[in-house]
C-alpha cells in the first residue's frame, strides 16, 4: 500500500495545502458500478487534522504515511533543518482502522497519535483514500 500511495504522489500536489487527482483507471459513468470515483490524497501538517469526507458513500483508506517524502509539502515558513530528511516514512494503519467505512473522519496529524518517526523532522501526515458504496 505504501508504493501504491507513493504512486498517488504527484509533483504538482507537492506544496500545496491538499490537492485532489482523478484517475481516470478508475472513472466510471457510475461511481457506484465501479468501486471507486476519485483516488483523493490529502496532506496535513503536524498540528494539524484531516479530515476525508464522502457524501452518501463510505471512505476506504489505499494507505497513510506520517513523515515526510519532500521538501516542499507543508514546508510553509519552516526552517530547511526541518525538512532536508526525507526519507521520513512512517507507514500507519492506524488512519485505515480510524476511518474506514465512515462517511468523515478526523484525524490529528500529531505525534501524540502517531508516534515520533523523526525527531526534529518537521512532518506531516498524507492520506491516499477514495469514497466507495456502501
Ligand atoms: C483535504 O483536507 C482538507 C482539510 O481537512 C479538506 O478541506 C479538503 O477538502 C480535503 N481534500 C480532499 C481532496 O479530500
Ligand atoms: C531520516 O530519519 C529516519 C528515521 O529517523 C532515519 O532512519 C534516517 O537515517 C534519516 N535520514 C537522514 C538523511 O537523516
Amino acid at each position: 500500500s505504501n508504493k501504491r500511495l507513493a504512486n498517488t504522489t504527484c509533483s504538482h500536489c507537492n506544496g500545496k495545502k491538499s490537492c485532489e487527482l482523478g484517475l481516470s483507471g478508475f472513472r466510471t459513468p457510475d461511481p457506484c458500478v465501479g468501486t471507486f470515483k476519485y483516488l483523493q490524497t490529502n496532506f496535513t501538517c503536524l498540528e494539524a487534522s484531516m479530515s476525508p469526507t464522502c457524501m452518501g458513500r463510505v471512505i476506504a483508506i489505499y494507505g497513510a504515511d506520517y513523515g515526510r517524502r519532500d521538501r516542499t509539502t507543508c514546508s510553509y515558513r519552516r526552517a530547511p533543518h526541518g525538512l532536508k530528511n526525507i526519507t521520513c516514512l512512517q507507514p500507519t494503519d492506524l488512519v485505515a482502522q480510524m476511518c474506514n467505512g465512515k462517511f468523515s473522519c478526523s484525524v490529528a496529524a500529531s505525534n501524540a497519535v502517531f508516534t515520533d518517526p523523526c525527531i526534529g523532522t518537521y512532518k506531516y501526515l498524507e492520506v491516499s483514500y477514495a469514497c466507495k458504496c456502501k
